[in-house]
């Protein structure tokens, strides 16, 4: 199926991350596409990708920076902008799940917020000018966890909570350009952040053996091509006319009865 992505300048945060991150499959397939895509991270790794996307004959940007620092933020946008004249999508991706509790200082909960929420709107706000020219759209990646909650991790449920408010918010005030916002929900992905997250766990190999079994389709993780499949569709022509979103990529796991699916 063509995306008809070819040539569209895609903004996507956390993409530098290690093989196999939600951020790195969705950069794949971006490429796959014929998007250019334009990092923003702070891993150098991004460097590395770059260089490989141009090997393939897709040109692509990579701009390192420190998404918790808003003027960092602006200077890659503006970077971007200067490159390319445009900017077609947005994908706020970036997200760690930093366990900043009811415990956490102050410092700490702001931090979180910093990351998983307010680099969102700093990007946004820059690219809105360029997403009005190209009536482009905005795709932000949420978590069950603002849905379902988690325990011990406040500022990232907080944050993520805050990132569906924004998809609402954005696409009233965005309608008017004809610009989509949407936000895609994952719960049960298998990612290297998530592997790292298991090996922390005393009895992370039970633990793991418990979620999956809850997942009500196949009784398995969502895999981070699953969620770049529907995130690319979610970006693209082919979903002219969806707006103001929350599109769960997860397998059923928050919706679905639980008492009839263990039967
Ligand atoms: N894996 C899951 O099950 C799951 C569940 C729900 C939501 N999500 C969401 O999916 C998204 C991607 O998750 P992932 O597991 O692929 O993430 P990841 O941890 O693999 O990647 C995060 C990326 O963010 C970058 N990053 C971290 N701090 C940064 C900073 N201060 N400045 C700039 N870049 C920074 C890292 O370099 C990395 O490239 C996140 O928004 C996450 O919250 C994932």
């Amino acid at each position: 199926m063509d995306l008809n992505l070819k040539n569209k300048i895609v903004v996507i945060t956390g993409a530098a991350g290690i093989r196999g991150s939600i951020g790195e499959t969705m950069l794949r397939q971006l490429v796959e596409e014929g998007a250019i895509p334009a990092i923003i991270d702070r891993n150098a790794r991004g460097f590395e990708y770059v260089k490989e996307i141009q090997d393939q004959g897709v040109d692509a940007i990579f701009c390192q920076t420190n998404l918790a620092d808003p003027i960092q933020i602006e200077n890659a946008i503006k970077t971007i902008a200067t490159k390319y004249g445009r900017i077609d999508v947005v994908i706020n991706n970036v997200g760690v799940n930093d366990g900043a509790g009811l415990d956490a200082s102050y410092e700490e909960f702001m931090e979180s917020l910093k990351l998983n929420l307010v680099s969102y709107f700093m990007i946004v706000k820059h690219a809105v000018p360029y997403l009005k020219e190209s009536k482009g759209n905005i795709l932000n990646i949420g978590s069950k966890v603002a849905l379902t909650g988690q325990g011990g991790t406040s500022g990232y449920a907080a944050a993520k909570g805050g990132v569906l408010g924004l998809t609402r918010e954005w696409a009233v005030d965005l309608i008017q350009y004809s610009i989509r916002v949407n936000a895609i929900i994952i719960a049960e992905s298998w990612t290297p952040a998530y592997d790292n997250w298991i090996k922390t766990l005393e009895n992370g190999e039970a633990k793991l053996k418990a979620i999956v079994e809850k997942i009500p389709l196949e009784n398995r993780m969502t895999t981070p091509v699953e969620i770049a499949n529907t995130s690319l569709f979610t970006i693209s022509n082919l979903s002219s006319h969806t707006t103001g979103q929350f599109i769960f990529c997860d397998g059923g796991y928050v919706h679905l009865d639980r008492s009839l699916l263990s039967q």
